[in-house]
């Protein structure tokens, strides 16, 4: 089969920023952006637990939380004995707290109460609002009752949490008030029963106050619908399955549990299909959209990474571009193609700091669907299931760069002081020719640089 060249195919809403496939199509991995070969640490965070998708306890204005010390941070979580390619199945949110942001201590499931909307919960954003109250957002998938697995998601919040803490500890208590904040509504974001591409989504919310304006949002993952037959992609069907599309919602009065949905910020229409965990991050007065996506959902044609992706605008419904040409920020090196995912950017003085899960290491097979393939005690072995190391990016205008990187799990407030940048080995990113160069798979890596 052939495709129209990415010159020729046009998007879906040309009238809005969109990651084109012109941009696309230059994808390769460079100096800036690939990852450092990333090692098992000495032990995950909790060996009990798989632990993937993450995000830290946040204010209005995006800065980490400090209660009396201590900081929070959530994820996705299922246990160990579980085969770790169906987790996404059973998913809970449980917390994680700690005072130095190195060293992390489980503090449990965030919700005792049944998925009242879904089946199992997906990743989300926290909230530590101004009069103390926790608002956990997090994607409801599946519904309630089903017998099989379902995707159908809906996004929703628990409101209402509390934080107790002492010299030895911190807990965070309910009861928790859920509600349905956003649902897919078939025009501006697909419903699943009208997708036609490989994985749907309505999911991931995020919490951002624009500082310019002073407004409260939610980003979340979502899909541009396309119908069969739409002039999008120049027609071409197999391209039009590939719709993802940043979405936002605002809050008509500033209350974190009353949204509307507004248009897409980002359409990605013809080019990937999935956006995932948006999130943006502003410096220098310039908004930076982050996205996640995989080797496998960009539309045929196309080559990308698991990796992360980023665009900058002057204000948050500005014209994206995508950073450093391609939106290309963080790859996962060619001998390590699936170690890391869900990244999410925070800032720390000049630098971004890039934290992620620790995925599939000691495995350079093109595709994540071969680990089927594999024995279930390898498949055991080779998942990370724990934090990743932290990286350290420089970024000056549409340019980011890998600079180095801080150890598995360590997300430092603003106030932290971090080693000088200089140490690190640019080398290291591109020599390993093998993941043995460094070391054997259960080396255990450490280093900060
Ligand atoms: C990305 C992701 C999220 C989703 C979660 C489910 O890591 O696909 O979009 O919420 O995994 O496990």
């Amino acid at each position: 089969m052939s495709y129209p060249s990415p010159d020729e195919a046009s998007d879906a809403s040309p009238d809005r920023p969109a990651w084109t496939r012109a941009q696309a199509a230059e994808l390769r991995r460079t100096d800036e952006t690939v990852s450092p070969v990333f090692y098992p640490p000495s032990e995950r965070i909790d060996p009990d637990l798989h632990v993937w998708d993450s995000w830290l306890l946040r204010g209005r204005d995006g800065s980490i939380a400090e209660i009396d010390g201590w900081r929070v941070f959530f994820s996705l979580t299922a246990a160990a004995e579980l085969l770790p390619g169906k987790r996404h199945d059973v998913a809970t949110i449980r917390y994680f707290y700690s005072r130095d942001g190195r060293n992390w201590r489980t503090g449990g499931r965030v919700f005792e109460e049944a998925n009242v909307f879904g089946s199992r919960h997906w990743a989300g954003s926290a909230l530590y609002d101004e009069d103390g109250q926790v608002y956990v957002y997090y994607t409801a998938a599946g519904d309630a009752e089903e017998e099989h697995l379902t995707y159908d998601q809906r996004i929703a919040v628990g409101a209402g949490g509390q934080v107790e803490t002492n010299a030895e500890e911190l807990r965070l208590a309910g009861p928790w008030e859920h509600s349905v904040l956003l649902e897919p509504d078939g025009d501006l974001y697909e419903t699943e029963s009208q997708s036609r591409g490989p994985i749907y989504t309505f999911r991931d919310p995020w919490f951002f106050e624009d500082p310019a304006s002073g407004e409260t949002y939610l980003l979340f993952e979502g899909n541009t619908p396309t119908p069969e037959g739409s002039a999008a992609c120049g027609g071409e069907a197999a391209q039009q399955e590939f719709n993802g599309s940043v979405g936002i919602a605002r809050s008509p009065t500033g209350d974190p549990t009353d949204w509307e949905l507004e248009p897409p910020l980002l359409d990605a229409v013809c080019v990937n299909q999935e956006l995932e965990r948006p999130h943006i991050v502003t410096h220098d007065g310039r908004y930076y959209l982050f996205v996640s996506s995989h080797t496998h959902t960009f539309a045929p044609g196309l080559t990308g990474f698991d990796g992360l992706y980023g665009f900058v605008a002057d204000s948050l419904r500005g014209e994206y571009r995508p950073l450093n040409g391609t939106g290309l920020v963080v790859a996962n090196p060619a001998n390590a193609p699936f170690q890391a995912y869900s990244w999410l950017a925070f800032p720390h003085g000049e630098e971004l700091l890039v934290s992620s899960f620790f995925n599939y290491y000691d495995y350079d097979r093109p595709s994540m669907d071969d680990v089927a393939f594999l024995p279930e005690a390898e498949q055991r072995r080779r998942f990370g299931g724990t934090l990743a190391p932290t990286l350290r990016l420089t970024i000056d205008g549409d340019r980011t760069r890998i600079k180095g990187k801080l150890a598995h799990g360590h997300l430092p407030v603003e106030s932290e002081d971090l080693p000088a940048l200089s140490a690190f080995d640019d080398r290291e990113r591109t020599d390993a020719g093998s993941y043995g160069r460094y070391g054997t798979p259960e080396a255990t890596d450490t280093r900060e640089e």
